[in-house]
């Protein structure tokens, strides 16, 4: 089994919902020795369709910021804190977060990247484990150990929020500059 096979959720029932709302589990992309993980919430309609995930509007507004800092979907990591659609794109569930922990853990722990930037409310409180208010938190980053390994988590918004409300256009842009300048470091 190569290492991206043994990183893929084939097959999953472990949430009594996401079974039926999706149409297929949704895979983290990008090299499995990426220097940094894109963690979203959950994959949405065009995910779904695609098996990809970030690959509706928010989608092209992250792959044109990364560009924007010299860094594309190619040599990055992008996955979602829950692997399938939820039914009506509602917010995947303290549960189904809680069943889908382990197959993220595992993809962090084999690529073990420099940092993981969170996209938005639900996976940073989920890798931090505490109440964050993104807008104020963006762009800031802690050590939060995951299987024994420390990881540098920057906190950072859902780009779809930049299309909701534009003045946050310019705090997504500052949170991947800032992941872009740790790389380099
Ligand atoms: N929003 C997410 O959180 N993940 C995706 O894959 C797409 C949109």
């Amino acid at each position: 089994m190569d290492e991206r096979a043994a990183i893929d959720v084939e097959d999953c029932t472990r949430c009594s919902a996401l079974p039926d709302s999706r149409r297929q589990i949704v895979n983290g992309v990008g090299p499995v020795d990426a220097d940094v993980v894109f963690v979203g919430e959950a994959p949405g309609e065009q995910e779904d369709r695609e098996g990809e995930p970030f690959v509706g509007r928010s989608g092209t507004l992250l792959d044109d910021v990364l560009a924007e800092h010299e860094l594309d979907r190619q040599t990055v990591r992008i996955t979602n804190a829950v692997k399938c659609r939820p039914p009506e794109n509602r917010d995947p569930t303290t549960t189904e977060l809680r069943n889908c922990r382990d197959y993220l853990e595992r993809e962090l722990e084999a690529i073990d990247p420099v940092v993981i930037v969170t996209l938005g409310k639900v996976p940073t409180e989920h890798l931090l484990d505490r109440s964050v208010a993104v807008t104020a938190e963006a762009g800031t980053s802690e050590q939060v150990t995951i299987r024994g390994a420390t990881y540098r988590v920057l906190i950072g918004i859902h780009p779809a929020a930049t299309l909701y409300d534009p003045s946050t256009r310019d705090t997504f842009d500052a949170v991947i500059a800032e992941a872009a300048a740790l790389l380099e470091g």
